[in-house]
């Protein structure tokens, strides 16, 4: 058989999805599995998006236009006038998810062989779709004693070289909940003048915030040329499987480069589509989204109650997005969470995700694991005691083998 492409094979494996078979298996022999592991909420989608879809009077199911129906277009624009990102008719196209999104925008800024700079730890699929782009990615280390905010000027213009293109970030960030301060954003907005820098700036938590406030992007004048807004409804709508999400720019000549992609991939999802127009038509959408938010803190504030009283488990409380970085005392969080899975003898157990993932630069975030806190309050609480048990047990049934001398 002639070899496959390197690119397929040096794409990494979702380290969110990679212990899935050993849940299965642990489902299988009946234990409950919480699934901290990957950003699925349980929250129902806003019953105005499934109206939309179940009345939707569809004979033909046919290609929507490549930049996207025109009734959602317009819904999603009123949507970012009210959250005073103002944009013109040709500056907005609605995507296959956020995926997509950060797809084009790679595939429109960078050569193969060119860099991006991403903080790191990152979404892990920033990785995959750098490789199948044939990008590189250049990581910014950040840290948990920080907050993972970022790093000084000094040590990312270190970082930048003659093949570096942009700086690719979601703010607030998953996994790390970090919301940029002002001084940060005013830093990669220098940054991006300085170097001649794009910056794509994923925001599909842009309203996931409990601390600070989130500033967007988009509203830095002296940078409107340089900006590609990567957005998604999958999770602010609870809607991951609409599969509908947006990249915008005032940057002309970008959004004719994405137009040229979106007609080759020739549209995004109908009923996703029309879902989300019936949603932002309805009067209630704002509180709908404000309450999907507020339930969020809440079990933010839940978890960090929870973790807080687990021994030897390190974190500092996240300000956005829902997911939440912890320090685990072992060594290797990936062989923990496989015990757990396979091992741990109780009727419940948790799955997180292994931190090690995350990250690109070798051998960072071995001992750290990700939360997604994506469950009801009771299952949080839940998890979190089943957590504290297994660690306890972990620790005197592996012994020095797998667990660190100390937390970190
Ligand atoms: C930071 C970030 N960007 C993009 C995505 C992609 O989401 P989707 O393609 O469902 O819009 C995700 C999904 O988890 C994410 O966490």
């Amino acid at each position: 058989m002639p070899e496959l492409s390197a690119r397929s094979q040096a794409a990494p494996a979702s380290p969110i999805r990679r212990l899935y078979p050993l849940a299965r298996e642990a489902m299988r022999r009946g234990k409950t599995v919480y699934q901290l592991n990957i950003g699925q909420p349980d929250i129902s989608t806003p019953e105005a998006f499934l109206r939309g879809v179940h009345q939707s009077d569809v004979r033909v199911l046919a290609y929507a236009p490549s930049q996207g129906l025109d009734e959602t277009l317009e819904a999603l624009r009123g949507y970012y006038s009210e959250h005073g990102i103002p944009l013109a008719q040709e500056e907005l196209i609605i995507t296959t998810g956020g995926s997509e999104a950060i797809t084009f925008a790679l595939s429109v800024t960078c050569d193969a062989g060119d860099r991006v700079l991403v903080p790191e730890p990152f979404y892990p699929n920033y990785q995959g779709f750098a490789r199948l782009t044939n990008v590189e990615v250049t990581p910014l280390t950040t840290y948990r004693d920080d907050g993972f905010h970022l790093p000084p000027r000094s040590v990312i213009e270190e970082r930048i070289d003659a093949r570096t293109k942009g700086i690719l970030f979601s703010h607030p960030g998953n996994p790390t909940g970090v919301v940029y301060s002002e001084e940060e954003l005013q830093m990669l907005v220098d940054l991006a003048l300085r170097h001649d820098l794009f910056i794509i700036s994923d925001e599909v938590y842009r309203e996931f915030v409990y601390e600070g406030r989130h500033r967007s992007l988009m509203s830095y004048p002296e940078i409107a040329d340089r900006v590609i807004l990567v957005d998604s409804i999958s999770k602010r709508l609870s809607a991951c499987g609409a599969r509908v999400g947006a990249l915008a720019s005032r940057n002309r000549q970008v959004m004719a480069a994405v137009q040229k992609c979106a007609t080759i991939r020739l549209s995004a999802p109908t009923f996703g589509q029309l879902g989300l127009a019936a949603f932002l038509r309805d009067a209630g959408h704002s509180a709908a989204i404000h309450a999907i938010i507020q339930e969020f803190r809440h079990r933010r504030d839940v978890l960090c109650e929870a973790l807080s009283a687990v021994p030897g488990v390190t974190f500092r409380k996240p300000e956005g997005a829902f997911y939440i970085m912890v320090g685990l005392p072992v060594e290797d969080a990936e062989a923990f969470v496989s015990w757990m899975l396979s091992d741990y003898p109780g009727e419940e157990t948790v799955m997180l995700a292994p931190g090690a993932g995350f990250y690109s630069t070798p051998s960072r975030g071995l001992d750290e694991a990700r939360m997604a806190y994506v469950l009801r309050e009771q299952d949080l609480r839940r998890a979190c005691a089943v957590l504290a048990e297994g660690l306890e047990l972990y620790a005197s049934s592996v012994g020095a083998r797998g667990v660190a001398s100390g937390g970190s």
